[in-house]
Parts: C-alpha cells; sequence; structure tokens
C-alpha cells in the first residue's frame, strides 16, 4: 500500500465506529422498538439517497476507472444484473432499498408508516458533501462517500448481532448481512481506486478532506 493510500486508510479509521453510542446499545440486544424504528426509517432514507448521490459522482468523475466503479456500484444498488445476451436485468430481490423496506416492516413499520415517517423527519443533512458536489469536488464527494461506505460494516456488524439476538430473521437483516461484506469490498476497492488519481498535493487534499468529512459525519450519526 503506498503511503497516500496508508493515508487515505487511517482518516476514514479515525472514528472507533463499534464503539458509538447507538451502535453499542443496538448490539446490546436492549434497543427500545421505537429507537429501532426510528433508526430502520433513517436506514431507509440513505440507502433511497445513495442511489442518487452515486449517479452524481458517476456524472462528475472524469476518469473512465473512477466512473466504471461507480455505476457498477449503483447497478449493484438497484438490484441490476448485466445478462450476457440480454442486456440488464431488474432483480426486485436485490434491490438494497427493498433490504431497508424490509427491515423497516420487521421493526413493525409498514410501507405507510414508512412514508409517513419518512415525510415528518427532517431530510438527512449531508452538509459537507452536498457543498462538495455544489462546487464540483468530485475526489472530495467521492472520498466522503467512501468513507461512509467503508465504515459501514464497522457499524453494521455490532448491530446485527445485537439484532439477531432479539428475534429478527435472516431476511429481515439481509440489509446489515450483505453491506458488512460488500461496503468492505466496495469501500476499500474504491479507496484504491482514489489513492491512484490523486497524485498531486492539491488532489490529495481533496480527497482527504473528503474522507475526514466523511468518516466525522458517520461517527457523528451514530452517537
Ligand atoms: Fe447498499
Amino acid at each position: 500500500m503506498s503511503d497516500f493510500a496508508g493515508e487515505m486508510r487511517a482518516a476514514a479509521l479515525r472514528w472507533p465506529m463499534h464503539e458509538a453510542r447507538l451502535v453499542r446499545l443496538v448490539e446490546s440486544g436492549r434497543c427500545p422498538r421505537s429507537l429501532l424504528q426510528k433508526m430502520a426509517a433513517r436506514l431507509f432514507q440513505l440507502a433511497r439517497r445513495f442511489t442518487g448521490d452515486l449517479a452524481h459522482l458517476a456524472e462528475l468523475a472524469p476518469g473512465a476507472d473512477l466512473k466504471l466503479f461507480l455505476i457498477g456500484n449503483l447497478l449493484e444498488e438497484s438490484g441490476t444484473r448485466i445478462v450476457p445476451g440480454q442486456g440488464l436485468r431488474l432483480d426486485a430481490d436485490a434491490v438494497h432499498l427493498n433490504w431497508a423496506r424490509a427491515f423497516a416492516r420487521a421493526c413493525g413499520l409498514d410501507d405507510g408508516a414508512l412514508e409517513e415517517r419518512i415525510a415528518r423527519a427532517p431530510a438527512i443533512d449531508y452538509g459537507w458533501f452536498d457543498r462538495a458536489l455544489e462546487r464540483r469536488d468530485w475526489l472530495g464527494g467521492t472520498g466522503y462517500l467512501l468513507a461512509q461506505e467503508f465504515n459501514t460494516p464497522r457499524t453494521l456488524a455490532p448491530m446485527l448481532r445485537g439484532l439477531s439476538g432479539m428475534g429478527f430473521g435472516a431476511e429481515d437483516l439481509t440489509f446489515f448481512s450483505v453491506h458488512i461484506v460488500d461496503d468492505e469490498q466496495h469501500g476499500g476497492d474504491g479507496l484504491a481506486l482514489l489513492a491512484r488519481e490523486a497524485t498531486s498535493a492539491g488532489t490529495r487534499a481533496e480527497v482527504l478532506a473528503g474522507i475526514e468529512h466523511g468518516a466525522y459525519d458517520w461517527w457523528q450519526a451514530h452517537n
């Protein structure tokens, strides 16, 4: 690993996500149902927003490697597969948003209650990320999202243990089990690609700023 790749990784891992308050509470198996419902609605909001953000970054990315990586990630999020001889095929069972919906249902929120709750909740504020998109800072923006993706398994894995102990079934928790594996891979691969793209002091500073803000906001969102 290059020095810069190591620096990026260290910035992404600055906060002990498994020790965040919400993570520890869910891991304990004693999280009140009302808080689980709030968390489920937020997960759904995050998953809904994520595809739009990936599309935004894919459109901004000037290099083919990172653009393809972001598009691949977007297809996966959307449950869309490339099938030789057929083209793109949608698999409803592989749509990430549907996994978030299944968890919400298991928490007692049917689709109507979920939408109602989201309509009442404040929009997810990605402050720094949104401003990065406004100034077309795709390196910082990608660093921000990748830092969060890279940290996702560090928050979801302890939560999955707690939720399993509370009686949630494997199908209720697909959102957790899949992202624990996939996001480690996506986050790691994406950070390695970004390290190759950012070769000047200026671009490296942009990437690092994005990673630092992304990791910090993820930490704050779980405390
Ligand atoms: Fe996802």
